[in-house]
């Protein structure tokens, strides 16, 4: 049975970073109360930047959360274009969260290695038996203009990916490589919380959370969770078309 999007609209921008904050100390909770562990993917991008921020007065048991990265630009962690670095400007290094719980895509390596790197850290990390795959209880994600999630921009081999977890990627309209978790990661975590706003969004919005996926479907729209939830808090600016 496929994910249907469960798309819940807001007022405003700042309504819908509330509403993810919340979402997000929520499964925090319930997942350190049932496993003592919480695993999480974060996003790039303007939207989930707000609700990093937000997340710095969250009451969160830090010590046992494990922050990952959906995607990664292939650039060294200081660099402007980093979103280990926006995500620790913005939250991870305002709180008491272990180092060795933020795990970083180490993006200043040649994109193939970094990607390859990072695979092994989530086996590693997540004690994945051969074959398996990760299993977030979150994964944060944004959604562009042009309907990409995490880097699964459209028209990119990324997008055809079912074995491995974690590939680099050739990114034409910004000619650059980057490093991004493939569908099946995302499809088998817990929940899937996407964040959408403004105008911009619209379009690619209506065809992302169509209940079935077709030949119009952008990349943001296949994410579709196999057994966990798929949640889209949007603005009604982004909802409007
Ligand atoms: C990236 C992000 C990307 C982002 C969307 C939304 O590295 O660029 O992972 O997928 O989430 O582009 O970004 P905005 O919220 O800034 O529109």
């Amino acid at each position: 049975m496929i994910a249907v999007p469960d798309v819940r609209v807001f007022a405003r921008p700042e309504d819908v970073f509330d509403a993810a904050r919340a979402e997000f100390v929520a499964r925090a909770e319930s997942a350190l109360a049932s496993r003592g562990r919480f695993d999480v993917s974060f996003a790039g991008g303007r939207t989930p930047e707000s609700v990093y921020k937000s997340l710095v007065s969250a009451p969160i048991d830090w010590s046992r959360v494990h922050v990952w990265f959906g995607d990664e630009r292939c650039v060294p962690p200081v660099h402007a274009d980093s979103n280990f670095k926006m995500a620790n400007e913005a939250l991870l290094a305002r709180i008491a969260i272990p180092a060795a719980n933020v795990h970083r895509v180490r993006a200043e390596l040649a994109p193939e290695r970094a990607a390859e790197e990072y695979e092994l850290e989530l086996r590693r990390a997540l004690s994945l038996a051969p074959g398996a795959w990760p299993r977030f209880d979150l994964a944060l994600l944004g959604m562009g203009p042009d309907g990409h999630t995490a880097s699964l921009f459209p028209g990119t081999t990324a997008l055809d990916e079912r074995a491995r977890s974690c590939v680099s990627t050739w990114v034409e309209k910004f000619k650059a490589f980057r490093v991004t978790l493939t569908f099946p990661v995302f499809d088998h975590a817990a929940c899937v919380l996407f964040l959408a706003c403004g105008a911009d969004k619209a379009p690619m919005l209506a065809r992302a959370t169509a209940a079935r996926i077709s030949a119009e479907t952008p990349p943001s729209g296949r994410v579709r969770p196999l057994a966990g939830q798929l949640l889209w808090f949007v603005d009604a600016a982004a909802r409007a078309s």
